[in-house]
């Protein structure tokens, strides 16, 4: 039996919707109510969890594989899995974004800067060799500028409405992000074949959809 843990929200409805078009049964996920783990008619086992949690069940061996985004990646220091396949859904970036006054102020001060990533963050800026205050948000980082806690924020940006609605704009595009499978070393030598049949199912799908 696969198991396979899947970030919820977002990720998981257009996982499901992946898995659908590349032939795996779907209704028990369609159907699962509030139930937090599941078995489907493929012989997987399903659990879905948060983002950092989906990376933690990898790193103990719970699951064998993970469907999770390539910032919650970048964040995290666990680095002993295989990210096998980029999936091509959860499409967005991370970007510097402020108001439309930040390009042309001068600062004399160090620049303060909210993020829920604080290690894409420091990255970004000790590339750039600035040197500034990172202050860690857990939502809605947008408000840093708003109320003005911060310069500026690293957010990740999506379709774009968050940040027009709140008269903030893209200053600078950092890093593409989208939706990968990462898989366990231990479970990629026990399990390979498995394994290998389910990316090859999703791979087929993915490579269809984008000659179309
Ligand atoms: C993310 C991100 C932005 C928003 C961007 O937040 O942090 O706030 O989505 O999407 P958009 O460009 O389509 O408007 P999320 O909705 O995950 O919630 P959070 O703010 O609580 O993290």
């Amino acid at each position: 039996m696969l198991k396979i843990a899947i970030t919820k929200g977002r990720i998981e409805k257009q996982f499901t919707e992946l898995m659908k078009e590349s032939g795996f049964e779907i209704e028990s996920i369609q159907n699962k109510n509030r139930k937090l783990c599941i078995e489907t008619k493929d012989n997987f086992k399903i659990i879905f969890a948060k983002a950092n949690d989906v990376i933690t069940f990898i790193e103990h061996g719970i699951v064998d594989i993970g469907i999770i985004g390539k910032d919650t990646l970048y964040e995290n220091d666990f680095e002993d899995y295989y990210e096998i396949l980029d999936l091509n859904i959860g499409k967005c970036y991370f970007a510097l974004c402020s108001n439309k006054e930040y390009k042309e102020k001068e600062f004399s001060k160090r620049k303060k800067i909210a993020t829920k990533y604080p290690k894409v963050a420091r990255a970004f800026f000790e590339e750039k060799k600035e040197d500034v205050e990172i202050i860690k948000l857990e939502g809605s980082v947008e408000l840093g500028p708003l109320v003005e806690l911060t310069d500026a924020i690293i957010d990740l940006v999506e379709t774009g409405t968050t940040l027009k609605e709140n008269n903030l704009e893209v200053i600078e595009r950092v890093k593409e992000i989208s939706t990968r499978l990462i898989v366990n070393k231990v479970s990629l030598k026990f399990k390979s074949q498995e394994i290998y049949f389910f990316v090859d199912q999703l791979e087929k799908r993915i490579k269809e959809e984008k000659e179309c």
